[in-house]
């Protein structure tokens, strides 16, 4: 069988999240009988099975989702929840560390605050890595999370608008979440906190591989027109409307929120602020806010909040952000059975491949800039070199770095 990753959200096809949404109906029944029945009827879908579950950034959700999901499986977890208590901080690389756990383990979860170093373990391992967290570049279990919260409580994914409000920037889960929700062809929203905008990369790779219409909006009544007449004509394509810098202005604007399905919060990533005096405005979504969003509409957020998330909403039934966080449990209890291709998972075929983009000869050392980009360490250098992919661009190509996803332009070399 060959070995699955899940580094990126497009590690997986549309079929195969579909499937292991399915898969998660079940174990989330399993859990609930399981619970009834006095925790007689453990499933040993994984009996034998050992996961690693490394996190050299903090975590509650994340990392006792996974850990709570492979003890239902009827396996075994290992776990690392700091740097200072393994051999990196001695000194050792990401990729020695990645082949000794490799070798105790059948899976490894990684959180990591270096762009990339999921892939890199992935590169080193004989087992399936999943990335549960890499930097400000992805985080595809929670996006799996959050289109299983979707197709549960809206019914749908397809043709559903959903607004991205917040620090679009920084927060890792927004990213990865855009390139699904573009994938399920919903349409999508991006109301940013000022100079914390979507990178402009992600954007043009959902206009260009997904042929989403891009609309660049600075005026928030246009925007209000815009999302309403869009949502009433069905034949529209599927859109992206962009509202940089305009978080709190959105939501002061008017008594009435337009046909907006699921707004999606994210907290302001302070940790990851080059310039960590900055200040951000931005509204908390709280019970006068809710009066203004549609009866159906719901409230999402990865968590943890700080205060762009009132405590006073957490009862209305919009607010599906507790319910999202405990989908994380049966979702990651399929993942690992698909990556491990057990239980409902023991027959399936692995035709899909990951997109792939021609390999750029890197003759003239071209270093990928991201300054947290695990190829720009100097303590993993001498075991992983910059690499880059060409990727179309409307002005020509571009490199992409196949650690982080981070665009540069080349146009000399690709001349
Ligand atoms: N949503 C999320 O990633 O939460 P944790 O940081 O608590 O894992």
């Amino acid at each position: 069988m060959d070995i699955r990753h899940l580094t990126t959200i497009d590690d997986v096809s549309n079929e195969e999240i579909l499937m292991m949404f399915d898969a998660a109906d079940v174990m989330s029944q399993r859990i609930e009988k399981n619970k009834s029945k006095g925790h007689e009827s453990l499933l040993d879908i994984c009996a034998g099975y050992n996961m690693a579950s490394l996190f050299f950034e903090p975590s509650t959700r994340t990392r006792l989702s996974f850990e709570s999901a492979m003890y239902r499986l009827g396996g075994n977890v290992i776990s690392v929840t700091e740097t200072g208590s393994t051999s990196v901080a001695k000194g050792e690389t990401i990729a020695d560390t990645a082949r000794i756990i490799g070798s105790y383990v059948d899976i490894i979860v990684v959180r990591h605050p270096w762009e990339g170093a999921p892939k890199v373990i992935a590169d080193y391992v004989g087992v399936p890595v999943i990335n549960a967290g890499d930097g400000a570049h992805q985080h595809p279990t929670q996006t799996l999370t959050d289109l299983y919260t979707l197709r549960k409580e809206k019914g749908r994914i397809e043709g559903l608008t959903v607004a991205l409000c917040g620090d679009l920037k920084y927060g890792r889960t927004v990213h990865s979440l855009a390139y699904a929700l573009a994938r399920f062809k919903a349409n999508i929203v991006l109301i940013s906190a000022h100079s914390l905008d979507m990178p402009a990369y992600i954007i043009k790779d959902l206009e260009l591989r997904y042929g989403y219409y891009r609309e660049e909006i600075a005026d928030v009544g246009q925007a209000f027109e815009k999302i309403n007449s869009h949502s009433q004509n069905s034949e529209q394509t599927s859109t992206i409307w962009v509202l940089s810098g305009l978080w709190s202005d959105f939501f002061k604007h008017s008594d009435e929120i337009p046909d907006i399905d699921a707004f999606y919060l994210t907290r302001v990533q302070k940790e990851r602020f080059v310039d960590n005096g900055a200040k951000i405005e931005y509204p908390t979504f709280d019970s006068k806010l809710l009066k203004k969003i549609k009866a159906d509409a719901i409230i999402m957020h990865p968590l943890p909040r700080v205060d762009e998330l009132a405590y006073e909403i957490d009862d209305d039934p919009r607010s599906a952000y507790f319910r999202q966080a405990s989908y994380g449990v049966p979702v990651r209890m399929a993942l690992i059975s698909f990556l491990l291709g057990v239980g409902p998972f023991s027959d399936f075929e692995r035709t899909f491949q990951k997109p792939k983009f021609p390999r750029y000869e890197n003759k003239d050392d071209v270093k990928c800039g991201n300054p947290k980009c695990i190829s720009m360490q100097e303590s993993e250098s001498q075991q992983i070199a910059p690499e880059f992919e060409i990727v179309p661009s409307d002005s020509g190509s571009l490199l992409r770095c196949v650690y982080c996803e981070r665009e540069i332009e080349y146009k000399n070399t690709l001349r």
